[in-house]
Parts: C-alpha cells; sequence; structure tokens
C-alpha cells in the first residue's frame, strides 16, 4: 500500500557522501550504531541507506566487487564485502532502525554496478525477503536501454533527457516497472525516484507509486551547490504531499567525502541555511556523512527538534518563496496547527538589516507569537497588521522563525 507510507519525509542517512565506492556491511553496521549511541534516533533518523556499490561491479579491480551478478533464476548475489543482506537488515532492525539500499533501471548503476534492468521482479523479491525498507532506483544507463544498447556503452549513460508526450512514456517506464513489483511485496518500500528531475518527475512519480524524487543532480559540499539547488525547487513544490516528497540530494554537513574525508566546505551559516530549506521544503532529510565523526556543532544541527518539527509537519505542504528583497528569499511553509514557518534566507553576500511589514505577503495578521526556531525562544508578540519586525539576516545564513496566531 505505497500511498499510505512516507506520510511525512523519510530521516536518516545515506552512504554516498562519504563513503561512495568504498562501502561495506561493516561500515553500514557502525553508521547504524552510531545513529543510535550518538542520540539523534531520539531525533526521528530512522533510515540507514545503503547507495551504489553493495553488488558486483562491472569492470573494477577491486576483487571484492567482482564476484557473479545474479543466480540462475536471476537473483542478484551482494558483493563480498555485503554477502548475505538478511542478517544485515536484521541488525539494523535490531537497533530500531530501517535500512534502505539502491539500484538503476538500466543494466548498470551510476557507478557501473550491476543494475536491474530485465531483472525487476527478482530484485523486488529480494529487496522485500532480506527486509528492506526503503529503494533508491537511479536512472543511470537506462538510456542505454532505449537506445538498444542493453550492453554497456559509457558514453550514454545518463546521457537523455526526456520532455513530453512520447518520450515522457519512455522516461515513466522504467519506473513504473519497478513500482508495480515493489507494491506486490508484503512489505511497505519506500520507493525513492533518482532521476535529477527530468521530464518533471514531480507531475508523475505519485502515478509510478513513487514516495519522493530528486529535482536536482547531486549535491555537494559547496555554497554554489546548495545555492544552485535551493534556487531551484519553486518548480516542484506545489507537488509536495504526504507520502510524495521532492527531494533535493543530501545533508553535506559533518564529515564527506569519500577518499578525501574533509569537514563540510559550508561555513556555520550556510549550513544554517542548508538544514532551514530542506525543512522548508519538506525535503527527505538523509544526512551524507560519516556517523562516526559527528562533532558537536553537526549533531547540534541535526538535532533541533524544534527545525525538524517544520520538515516533518503532518500537513505536508512544502514552501514556497513569497518575496524577495534584494538578495533575501522569503519562504512560507503552512504548518498543521495554523502556524506558519518562516524563512527569511539571505543569498548575498551582504548583511540584511530589514524592518519587516509585509506581513500579508505571509498570509497572516493580527496578534501573532514569533518563535526563533534554531534557538527555540519566543522573540515577541507582533501586530500582523500593521506592526514592524526587525530582522537581521547574516551572509548566507538564514532568520528561522514560526509565526503562531496569539490570544
Ligand atoms: C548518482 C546519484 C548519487 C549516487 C550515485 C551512485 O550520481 O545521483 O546520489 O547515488 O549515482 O553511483
Amino acid at each position: 500500500c505505497g500511498d499510505r507510507i512516507a506520510l511525512t519525509p523519510p530521516m536518516g542517512w545515506n552512504s554516498w557522501n562519504c563513503f561512495a565506492g568504498e562501502v561495506s556491511a561493516d561500515k553500514v553496521k557502525r553508521a547504524a550504531d552510531a545513529m543510535v549511541k550518538s542520540g539523534l534516533v531520539n531525533h526521528g533518523w530512522t533510515y540507514i541507506n545503503i547507495d551504489d556499490f553493495w553488488q558486483n561491479h562491472r569492470d573494477s579491480k577491486d576483487q571484492s566487487l567482482r564476484g557473479k551478478f545474479r543466480d540462475e533464476a536471476g537473483y542478484i548475489i551482494p558483493n563480498a564485502r555485503f554477502g548475505d543482506m538478511k542478517p544485515l537488515a536484521d541488525y539494523v532492525h535490531g537497533l530500531g532502525l530501517k535500512i534502505g539500499l539502491y539500484s538503476s533501471p538500466g543494466p548498470w548503476t551510476c557507478g557501473g554496478c550491476a543494475g536491474s534492468y530485465g531483472y525487476e521482479k527478482q530484485d523486488a523479491e529480494s529487496y522485500a525477503k532480506w527486509g528492506f525498507d526503503y529503494l533508491k532506483y537511479d536512472w543511470c544507463s537506462y538510456g542505454n536501454v532505449i537506445d538498444g544498447l542493453p550492453e554497456n556503452d559509457p558514453n550514454k549513460v545518463s546521457s537523455l533527457s526526456y520532455k513530453g508526450g512520447n518520450e515522457l512514456n519512455t522516461a515513466i517506464k522504467p519506473y513504473k516497472v519497478m513500482g508495480e513489483y515493489l507494491r506486490q511485496q508484503p512489505r511497505d518500500i519506500v520507493y525513492s525516484l533518482c532521476q535529477y528531475g527530468m521530464s518533471d518527475v514531480w507531475k508523475w512519480g505519485d502515478s509510478v507509486s513513487g514516495n519522493c524524487w530528486r529535482t536536482t543532480n547531486d549535491i555537494t559540499d559547496t555554497w554554489e551547490s546548495v545555492r544552485s539547488i535551493a534556487l531551484d525547487q519553486d518548480k516542484s513544490a506545489a507537488w509536495a504531499k504526504p507520502g510524495n516528497w521532492n527531494d533535493p540530494d543530501m545533508l553535506v554537513v559533518g564529515t564527506v567525502g569519500w577518499g578525501n574525508p574533509h569537514k563540510s566546505k559550508l561555513k556555520p551559516d550556510e549550513q544554517y541555511l542548508h538544514i532551514s530549506l530542506w525543512s522548508l521544503f519538506s525535503s527527505p532529510l538523509l544526512i551524507g556523512c560519516d556517523m562516526e565523526k559527528l562533532d558537536d556543532f553537526t549533531y547540534s544541527l541535526l538535532t533541533n527538534d524544534e527545525v525538524i518539527e517544520v520538515n516533518q509537519d503532518p500537513l505536508g505542504k512544502e514552501a514556497v518563496c513569497v518575496q524577495t528583497m534584494g538578495d533575501v528569499r522569503v519562504y512560507v511553509k503552512e504548518l498543521e496547527d495554523g502556524s506558519k514557518a518562516v524563512g527569511f534566507c539571505n543569498f548575498g553576500l551582504d548583511i540584511a538589516q530589514l524592518s519587516y511589514k509585509d506581513f500579508a505577503k505571509l498570509g497572516i495578521s493580527g496578534k501573532q507569537l514569533v518563535r526563533d526556531l534554531w534557538r527555540q525562544k519566543n522573540v515577541s508578540v507582533i501586530n500582523a497588521t500593521n506592526g514592524q519586525l526587525s530582522l537581521k539576516v547574516p551572509v548566507h545564513g538564514v532568520v528561522f522563525y514560526k509565526f503562531t496566531p496569539a490570544k
């Protein structure tokens, strides 16, 4: 019953941004352990998602990735770093967490491991039999199928973008195939479509049983990446609803960077803005960092319950940008209790000092309690009909407030 799952955006961790092609069962277990030991588990963080490289690889020099792709009946054989997936899923479930994994509708994944093409039924059955709760399904190499090149042609991988008409059907088809097999399983599996926002996926993702879908290209831990992804979200905002989430990709905070582990290059204010926006966007929240290297700052970013509550609000609306004042964009997310989460987001290089009066644009009037969500403190009670509010929005930073009608 795919329409009754992921009623709030999934929250958890994904292996890609810190381990990429070096992921292993041991690293996944340690990430799950750290999720519990750090206490993040008490703030809603739940999924432990294995990304690419749990399957065998087509031409890697690493022998741990060079086993048989499938058995005689077409069931996928995980690589030697993982072995049997069921005990791993049991381990993660035993910690009170959920577990996810990754595949592609083409013959190969983005990293060149075995994809699901032609074996979608067997793969969906394996995921369910092993006890998986989440699948990220990544377009890579499906272009080869369309072009009649199911053997791999590296020059074609991910090269095609489809918009409109028959081509739209081409883009939808592989997601529909896997969606149907997933929903036939006796298990709820969150279905995450990954094809970088091609063919306006937010308009049809629900029709193929998708629960979330990437809206953009891959994120990196740079301001330019976060800024460009953030500014590209207005297009899909209207389609978010419980069970259907736009996904602007993972959280690039903490220690990231496979092969070159480093603290996120985002400055602290940029990280506050990143988390605030992903919260306003009702985005899936998937931590991309090494969970064993969680520093105090990252921990505080990921455990502010009032910020997380905005993301997890049951009404399931996505914030829209209602106003632009120079480099400041004002995002408003309607919440179930009638209050509004408002992000004053500064994308510019100067501190923004504002005497804010345009409350009608936020859809509020009368007496309002103003609460600072990052500081978890009431700021004031204002008269939104004819009052004003002084705001100082840091460079590449945010003022993240909640406005609630006051008696
Ligand atoms: C694509 C996706 C990433 C990651 C890699 C794995 O680039 O967008 O999130 O899953 O593939 O190869």
